[in-house]
């Protein structure tokens, strides 16, 4: 089993903010990410598949397709946007970076043509990375 990963990069706003929880609670929980007048990340989005490579190409996936499915489902649906109010995906739940790991999966998975999804890895800040394996 051989793993390719592509990278692509994508920045967005958000607030991560407890409409239930005092002013007080959500600064303790969530720090500036509570900010009230939102703030951005640059994210870097690696996206990992596993498979056999293709005796005639040596690819898993072609990764300029995979770079192209990245950009349409995840760049430009996301990119310079507001997750919160711009995107229906954070409604019900925190744009957190575990949270924004599922969602991107989902988008991402029935576009992998080659070898299957491995991991989801969303890097919000330098020291700050999630990832997701697909299982609940
Ligand atoms: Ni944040």
């Amino acid at each position: 089993m051989v793993y390719l990963t592509r990278r692509e990069t994508f920045n967005a706003a958000h607030r991560v903010y407890n409409n239930a929880w005092s002013e007080e609670k959500n600064k303790e929980m969530f720090g500036k990410c509570a900010n009230k007048n939102w703030h951005g990340h640059n994210y870097q989005l690696f996206v990992t598949i596993k498979g056999k490579p293709d005796p005639d190409t040596g690819f898993i996936m072609d990764a300029k397709k995979l770079s192209d499915v990245i950009k349409r489902e995840i760049v430009e649906r996301f990119d310079h946007m507001n997750l919160n109010m711009d995107t229906p995906y954070f409604t019900d739940q925190q744009p957190s970076t575990e949270n924004f790991c599922v969602v991107i999966w989902a988008l991402i998975e029935p576009f992998i043509t080659g070898g299957v999804l491995h991991c989801i890895r969303l890097q919000e800040t330098e020291n700050i990375y999630a990832e997701y394996y697909g299982e609940q």
